[in-house]
């Protein structure tokens, strides 16, 4: 897989080194929450606002980007935010800072506070700093080539050290027959979501077409259209139900795939949702830092009672909340659209 940056990540490539100048630690904090706010998001709406005073950033969760229809329970707005606090710690790492994060659930949509303490012996140079820059969310089939299981022993091995708590599990799928019965379970979720009139018209305001001046939206490309196809995309998803075809597609994607990754736990709290989100990032980006690509698909999980079935598959009673596939894929990817920091910054 390769991957082109757009000009936010380039910008932030050729200037990495411009944190070392920075004297204040206000002034460092904002330089790192440009890696938090290139973190994945459900329909690429970018849900996190954050306010940096002195040595403590806190996240708050937009209530004007909930989706209501493709997210009524709320799971993926936290998620998406907990992937955006990953980014920010491990970046921190990098540059030799260490975040605590503290959860929080208040009426006023504050979702964590995390304070920063200069760390230097700490500082990470092995790090995954660089892969949040080149991370894209693939979508397509993977070409046959497997991922070796010493590697996701590794994988294993991070989540046990870093994020085992909660009684969050992540499940390894790898045997072909249970791999197609989550491509199927995705296909008939597709089927169910795209029935439904009002997720379809809140799904068409997300789809953006190349051309585009927006900063945030599924963007053409990153599903696979030419230009003048996605132009048309937006529209199309609104007046028909393409379920049927998106199925497939979905279908076709998932059942290649060498690696399913679900993650389940048995609650359905914010706090566990934000650190389901951090672990799904992690190893998100240790399967990018070696060039494997990841795809996240949820209607698995999402629609009706599809989720029983996932839990037949996996022997457990805890609930699944996050699926992503992971493989080779033989294609080049450009990363999507972000909104500048300053207008996810709180005063
Ligand atoms: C919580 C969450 C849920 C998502 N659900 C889906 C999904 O069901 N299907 C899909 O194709 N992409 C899904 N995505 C991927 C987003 O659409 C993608 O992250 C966003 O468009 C930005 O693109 P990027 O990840 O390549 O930067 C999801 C992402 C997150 C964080």
């Amino acid at each position: 897989m390769k991957v082109n940056l757009d000009k936010m990540r380039l910008k932030l490539e050729t200037e990495a080194n411009l944190f070392f100048e920075l004297e204040k630690i206000e002034d460092k904090i904002k330089f790192l929450l440009r890696f938090a706010i290139l973190a994945p998001s459900t329909h690429n709406t970018q849900p996190w606002l954050f306010k940096v005073t002195d040595n403590s950033c806190l996240v708050f969760l937009n209530p004007k980007l909930k989706l209501k229809y493709a997210d009524a329970k709320n799971r993926d707005i936290y998620i998406s935010i907990g992937c955006a606090i990953e980014n920010l710690l491990i970046a921190a790492q990098y540059y030799g800072l260490e975040g605590k994060v503290t959860y929080k659930d208040s009426e006023d949509n504050l979702v964590a506070t995390i304070s920063f303490s200069e760390n230097i012996e700490k500082r990470e140079l092995e790090s995954l700093e660089k892969t949040i820059l080149y991370r894209v969310n693939s979508r397509g089939p993977f070409t046959d080539e497997k991922i070796p299981d010493i590697f996701l022993e590794h994988l294993n091995q991070i989540f046990l050290e870093n994020h085992a708590e909660n009684d969050i599990q992540v499940h390894f799928i790898k045997e072909k027959n249970d791999v197609k019965k989550i491509a199927e379970l995705t296909q008939l979720g597709m089927k169910i979501a795209h029935s439904n009139k009002d997720f379809r018209q809140e799904m068409s305001r997300w789809i953006v077409n190349n051309y585009t001046r927006r900063r945030d939206g599924m963007i053409g490309y990153s599903m696979n259209m030419p230009g003048p196809i996605s132009l048309l995309v937006s529209k199309v998803v609104r007046f028909f139900n393409m379920g049927k075809i998106m199925g497939k597609l979905n279908y076709m994607s998932v059942s290649s795939a060498p690696l399913i990754c679900v993650f389940t736990a048995p609650d359905l709290k914010t706090e566990t949702w934000l650190k389901i989100g951090r672990l799904v990032e992690r190893l998100t980006l240790e399967l990018q830092k070696e060039n494997f690509s990841t795809s996240i698909y949820l209607a698995s999980v999402e629609m009706g009672d599809l989720y029983k079935e996932i839990q037949n598959i996996l022997k457990t009673s805890s609930l699944p909340q996050f699926v992503f596939a992971s493989g080779f894929m033989d294609k080049t990817f450009k990363t999507t659209p972000r909104h500048e920091l300053e207008e996810k910054l709180l005063n």
